[in-house]
């Protein structure tokens, strides 16, 4: 019953700790100037630097739609006048994100079904007898299926194919090198959809006429989308006619780095161009080009043009980060700045403690030393061999403590049930109760209680 009433008696302490200051000139530097460090990198990096008050959004959701605009005319030797515009030159034509625009081509109109000389490129189509041309076998990386037959004119191999095959260079100039002057209009939304946000790379303006007049300008006219090829690709460091002949892939990063704590015109896309196949100078696999063919029919069947084009294929990539406040990361910044704080205790603990001359005269200060055992032995000897002297003890102590309460009579008020044993380390305060209690069990003989107020 006792013990339960002490129990709940020391409910009502309230327990703290004890600080002990070092007065050391070194270690308080050091602590300062670490606390300074973290200080400046909470402030500095963490919050104004990357902006870590903020919850972040990195998912961004977009749609991109391109259109191009100009016409150019060629003029070849086979073909004759030709004029592109759009839905000729840009495949696929739907205004996609990834499309390819046409600049140079070779033409082979009319291939009819039937029977002709492979082409001389072609190592499998390359023959000196008929044997050299197995019947009924294609052509590897060739055009057609061999006959049996070799062609001595050509020394190549007879072929069932498209006839005839494609046989002429690729024009040293580009055909469509008017389409330098080609527009391109991308159109960009983007959303972040955690922050309800959303925005287009198109000026918001009743004025319909703007974008027929406005070309890109990075001060002047941002939110105009509209790119001259030659621009563009004299953005990524390239010429544009060089890059014609052979084809090339080219780059469109817009970025979307917005904070959305500061105004919604603050939000602004930023646009980078690179070249994608960079540093293949005049090598083989520079360039981008592939083929394909038209078809049409005639009383005599049907027949084709096929082309091999060459050209620039645009790539638009979309990037985009949003932050805006929030307290729950506010909140773990500076928590993990605190942390850091009392890293840079511990490390000044540590130091002062073990690594300095002085160490050991501040452990002795900081840490008191106990052990049960030596408690309890201690108590025993007490009472058989110092008898006489634990009785005196108290007497003793009230009379330096100045008081005139017998320690029994403040036995009732006890809050911490101490024996009383002056000598040797003391059982910890703020454990009291536990110690105690353990102790007062086994204690029979005559137990001295004191309480805080009685001693001092
Ligand atoms: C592009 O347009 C400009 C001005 O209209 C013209 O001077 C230039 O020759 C054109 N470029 C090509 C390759 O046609």
């Amino acid at each position: 019953m006792a013990g339960w009433g002490v129990f709940f008696l020391g409910l009502l302490n309230y327990k703290t700790g004890k600080i002990v200051i070092a007065e050391n000139r070194k270690i308080g530097i050091l602590f300062r100037l670490y606390q300074l460090a973290v200080l400046g990198y909470i402030i500095g990096w963490v919050f104004v630097v990357r902006k870590g008050y903020q919850e972040r959004e990195e998912a961004i959701q977009t749609s991109v739609i391109t259109k191009l605009k100009g016409v150019a005319l060629t003029n070849s030797s086979e073909t004759g006048l030709h004029l592109w515009s759009a839905e000729d030159y840009v495949i696929p034509p739907n205004g996609e994100q990834v499309f390819f625009i046409v600049t140079n081509f070779i033409e082979t109109p009319n291939q009819r079904l039937g029977f002709c000389a492979e082409s001389f490129k072609v190592p499998n189509g390359r023959c000196q007898s008929d044997d050299d041309c197995v019947e009924g076998e294609a052509v590897i990386a060739g055009h057609g299926i061999k006959t049996g037959l070799c062609i001595n004119s050509t020394g190549t191999c007879q072929i069932h194919a498209w006839c005839p095959v494609e046989h002429s260079k690729r024009p040293t100039e580009p055909l469509l090198s008017e389409a330098e002057n080609f527009t391109i209009y991308i159109k960009n939304f983007i959303r972040f959809p955690k922050f309800e946000f959303s925005k287009s790379n198109v000026l918001e303006t009743p004025d319909d006429s703007y974008l027929k007049r406005c070309s890109y300008d990075k001060e002047e006219h941002l939110y105009c989308p509209i790119f001259r090829l030659g621009d563009l690709v004299s953005w990524t460091g390239n010429d544009f006619q060089e890059m014609a002949v052979q084809g090339g892939s080219v780059g469109i990063l817009i970025e979307w780095d917005c904070d959305l704590d500061k105004a919604y015109s603050r939000c602004n896309p930023e646009y980078s161009f690179t070249r994608l196949d960079r540093g293949l100078n005049n090598s083989v696999t520079s360039g981008y080009n592939f083929r394909y063919a038209r078809y049409f029919k005639d009383e005599n069947g049907t027949f084709r043009t096929l082309y091999k084009v060459y050209g620039i294929r645009f790539d638009i990539m979309i990037n985009g980060q949003a932050g805006k406040f929030n307290i729950v990361p506010t909140i773990i910044a500076i928590g993990s700045g605190i942390a850091l704080l009392g890293a840079g205790a511990f490390a000044c603990d540590v130091i002062l403690l073990y690594m300095m001359n002085t160490s050991s005269f501040y452990r002795d200060k900081k840490f008191e030393i106990i052990n049960l055992k030596k408690e309890q032995n201690k108590h025993k000897e007490g009472k058989t061999g110092h008898r006489e002297r634990r009785h005196k003890k108290p007497a003793a102590d009230k009379e330096a403590g100045n008081s005139t309460n017998k320690p029994e009579e403040t036995e009732a008020l006890a809050e911490s049930q101490l024996p009383v044993d002056q000598r040797g380390p003391t059982v910890p305060r703020n454990a009291g109760q536990r110690y105690s209690g353990n102790l007062s069990n086994q204690g029979t003989g005559p137990r001295h209680h004191i309480t805080f107020s009685a001693q001092n």
